[in-house]
């Protein structure tokens, strides 16, 4: 049974120049690429993704960082994908949570830096695919 799940490469490994590492490491752990596209997030988009940390102290920062320059919106595909990504990208956390061989924790620092963004749950998956990639067909 094939899931699909929303993956984004933030304004930092955008910045940084690891969009190819991302998905070349997608790619390698035998996910789909099913839409892939470079954007700006506006702020309406950025309070909708987000809005599950409406209220926390990070979120005003959190808008700011997002919409802060481009990201690559990606719709990866396979069998388990929601939890496979998450594999690829490791804990939110960077170093406190990430273990070493994932992105973050091979490539990031701090929490709100953390360079990727994949979708928590199956159900998480499907809202924001719809918010960000309303035309695609399943
Ligand atoms: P993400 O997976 O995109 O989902 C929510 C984001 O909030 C998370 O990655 C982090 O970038 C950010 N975040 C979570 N906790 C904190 C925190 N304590 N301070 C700043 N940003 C945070």
């Amino acid at each position: 049974m094939s899931e699909r799940t929303l993956v984004l490469v933030k304004p930092d490994g955008v910045e940084r120049g690891l969009i190819g590492e991302v998905i070349s490491r997608i790619e390698r752990k035998g996910l789909r690429l099913v839409a892939l596209e470079m954007r700006h997030v506006d702020r309406k988009l950025a309070e909708q993704h987000y809005a599950e940390h409406d209220g926390k102290p990070f979120f005003e920062s959190l808008l700011e960082f997002i919409t802060s320059g481009p990201v690559v919106a990606a719709v990866v595909e396979g069998p388990k994908a929601v939890a496979a990504f998450r594999q690829i990208a490791g804990g939110t956390d960077p170093v406190e949570k990430a273990d070493a061989g994932s992105l973050r924790g091979d490539y990031g620092l701090e929490v709100q830096y953390n360079l990727v963004h994949g979708s928590d749950s199956p159900e998480s998956a499907e809202r924001e695919l719809k918010l960000w990639f309303p035309d695609l067909q399943a």
